[in-house]
């Protein structure tokens, strides 16, 4: 009977969906068990994982009315008027922290992606060959080969892992000469960004490194694709100078980057190699997105600084940012480097980059502002 036929598909279906409601559910549940609140956080999480990606991606407004509560809760007004050309205003003698704020955040940030989660995808649920669309280029695909399988975590990184001080060390060349290095050093929780190299730096930007960003075109910049022997030692030196901390690559934003990212993973597998390797999510981008979109900050494609700033509101509880710095000229009007390593030039002002760091910096410096953080863009007093 064609109608008894169809009641039962119907039937079926209807316990599948179900089913992955539920599935769904308890995976949320579990990831924010130790938030508390968790009733709060169900509701808001109750919309299914894909339809809250895809309506990041088409419509921003849209999250941001589904998201009722964030716009009271939530810190950064918009953005001021154009940066002002007095850029000494930033103070950290008289700063002081706002916890109740920064704890706001943190909460916020939560209705938009788990950084615990979303900070790498596991073994579990992927496995080789798995067929995985760009984020930025959604019509290339690429596949999860054999070897990066292995170095994918079984669990969190930074499962249950919480600090009460971190640092983010971003590469402006205003760390140049700040003396910064045992400052950073200091802190509980180091972030460091693009395997910036740190040795010949010590003094400025410090050594301690408990997370560390690679872009997989960071392979072909500092290290020349590993061409040759003296390429792949260097790089396998930097590794194994990161002694335990997290690498992670953001293997999947991009096309172009593959090869590297094998090379790259091939090394650390026939080497030995204490890092713990993390692939983020491919659904963090465009959460992180929308929680500054629905903040009113409307930036194109959030910085590695910005997103390991927005995946620390999770861990950390008081967060510093060194080397933010996106102007070619510092306070004094001395010129500034884009990066403090290398001669890279960048044009902060283009619209036609990717990122929109003064926008970005406008928005950390009302942070800061606000007690939610605290940036230092000056020299550091000397350790006593
Ligand atoms: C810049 O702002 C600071 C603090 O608001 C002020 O003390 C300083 O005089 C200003 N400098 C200039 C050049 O306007
Ligand atoms: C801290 O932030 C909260 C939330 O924005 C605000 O209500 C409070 O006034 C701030 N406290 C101080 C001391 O600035
Ligand atoms: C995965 O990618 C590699 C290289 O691009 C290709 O040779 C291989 O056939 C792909 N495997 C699958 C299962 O798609
Ligand atoms: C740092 O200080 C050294 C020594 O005083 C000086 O030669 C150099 O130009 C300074 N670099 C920057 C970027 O200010």
């Amino acid at each position: 009977m064609p109608i008894e036929f169809r009641t039962l598909i119907f039937g079926i279906v209807t316990i599948l969906v179900l089913f992955l409601i539920i599935a769904d559910i308890s995976e949320v549940e579990e990831e924010i068990a130790n938030i508390g609140d968790s009733r709060k956080f169900y509701l808001h999480n109750f919309v299914p994982k894909s339809n809250r990606n895809a309506a990041l991606r088409a419509d921003p407004t849209s999250v941001g009315s589904s998201m009722e509560g964030t716009s009271s809760g939530s810190p950064p007004p918009p953005p001021s008027p154009p940066m002002a050309k007095n850029k000494t205003s930033l103070s950290t003698s008289t700063w002081t922290f706002n916890k109740t704020l920064s704890d706001l955040i943190r909460k916020s940030v939560l209705k938009f992606l788990d950084p615990e989660r979303d900070i790498s995808i596991l073994k579990g649920t992927w496995k080789p060959g798995d067929v995985i669309h760009y984020i930025f280029d959604r019509q290339s695909t690429t596949n999860i080969s054999e070897n990066l399988y292995r170095l994918l975590p079984t669990s969190s990184p930074m499962k249950n892992q919480h600090y009460k001080l971190c640092a983010i060390v971003g590469n402006s060349g205003i760390l140049l000469n700040s003396s910064c290095g045992p400052e950073i050093d200091a802190h509980d929780f180091v972030i460091r960004c693009n395997l910036a190299p740190v040795e010949e730096y010590s003094g400025d930007v410090g050594r301690r490194t408990n997370l560390v960003t690679m872009n997989p075109s960071v392979v072909q910049r500092a290290f020349q694709d590993l061409k040759t022997e003296e390429w792949r030692e260097r790089f396998i030196r930097r590794l194994q100078s990161l002694s335990g901390s997290v690498l992670w690559i953001p293997a999947f934003m991009a096309k172009g980057g593959e090869k590297r990212v094998e090379w790259a993973v091939r090394l650390i597998l026939t080497h030995t190699v204490n890092v713990r390797t993390a692939i983020p999510s491919l659904r963090l981008l465009n959460a992180v997105r929308g929680y500054w979109l629905t903040n009113k900050v409307q930036i194109k494609r959030p910085t590695t600084g910005l997103l390991m700033y927005t995946m620390a509101t999770r861990f950390c509880e008081e967060i510093h940012l060194y080397g933010f710095w996106p102007f070619a000229r510092d306070a004094e009007g001395r010129p500034v480097k884009y990066h403090y390593y290398d001669t890279l030039t960048y044009e902060y002002t283009s619209h036609t980059g990717p990122h929109t760091m003064p926008l970005e910096f406008r928005t950390l410096r009302t942070l800061h502002r606000q007690g939610a953080l605290q940036l230092h863009t000056g020299v550091c007093r000397p350790p006593t």
